[in-house]
């Protein structure tokens, strides 16, 4: 009998012990998972904050290259100094770009020589910018003639384009479809 209690008494000490330790496991474990939540919130509402500073890539595509666009006499992309976006037939140092992945299928374009980043404001007009934001986003998409579109990833249905002479054109209600926003990427 005495040797029975000793034996139920051992037990109760070791899964009391055993309990506590699984508790202690599983409030760390649920710990650690709040600390990263709480990490990931707080990276979000910085970058939420500034804007995204210094944009990342997950991978390099080329260091730099031209987009060629089909329409009128064909022209290429240029990022000028001062912001503007237009094409030029013949390429010439604003017309360097450098192309990087942000996500699959989702681009950043920088110019090279202005630094500046291709954005899309919400009413369609392109343009040179100091900072990157979500305006800087854009969807690239290989088309069924080989040619490659570039869509604003924060305003959908509105294309990057070209006007007939070269001139940025507003790139609401122009559709994949149309020449304006066809663009051939070109290695330089
Ligand atoms: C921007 O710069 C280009 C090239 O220097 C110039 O032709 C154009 O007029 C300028 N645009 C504005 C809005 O200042």
């Amino acid at each position: 009998m005495d040797s029975f209690l000793r034996f139920l008494c051992l037990t109760l000490i070791l899964l009391a012990v055993c309990m506590d330790y699984h508790c202690a496991d599983a409030n760390e474990d649920q710990g650690s998972r709040l600390r990263g939540l709480w990490m990931l919130s707080m990276k979000d509402l910085k970058q939420k904050k500034k804007g995204i500073p210094h944009p990342e890539p997950i991978r390099e595509l080329v260091k730099q290259q031209l987009l060629y666009c089909n329409v009128g006499i064909g022209y290429h992309l240029q990022i000028q100094s001062n912001g503007t976006i237009r094409g030029v037939h013949e390429p010439n140092e604003h017309c360097f770009l450098k192309v990087f992945a942000m996500m699959r299928g989702v681009v950043g374009i920088r110019g090279i020589k202005s630094g500046l980043y291709l954005c899309m404001s919400q009413d369609g007009l392109a343009h040179g910018a100091v900072h990157f934001s979500s305006d800087c986003l854009f969807n690239e998409r290989l088309e069924e003639n080989h040619y490659t579109t570039f869509s604003s990833l924060s305003h959908p249905d509105i294309y990057l384009a070209l006007s007939h002479k070269g001139e940025a054109k507003r790139g609401t209600g122009v559709g994949k479809h149309r020449p304006f926003t066809h663009f051939l990427p070109r290695r330089a």
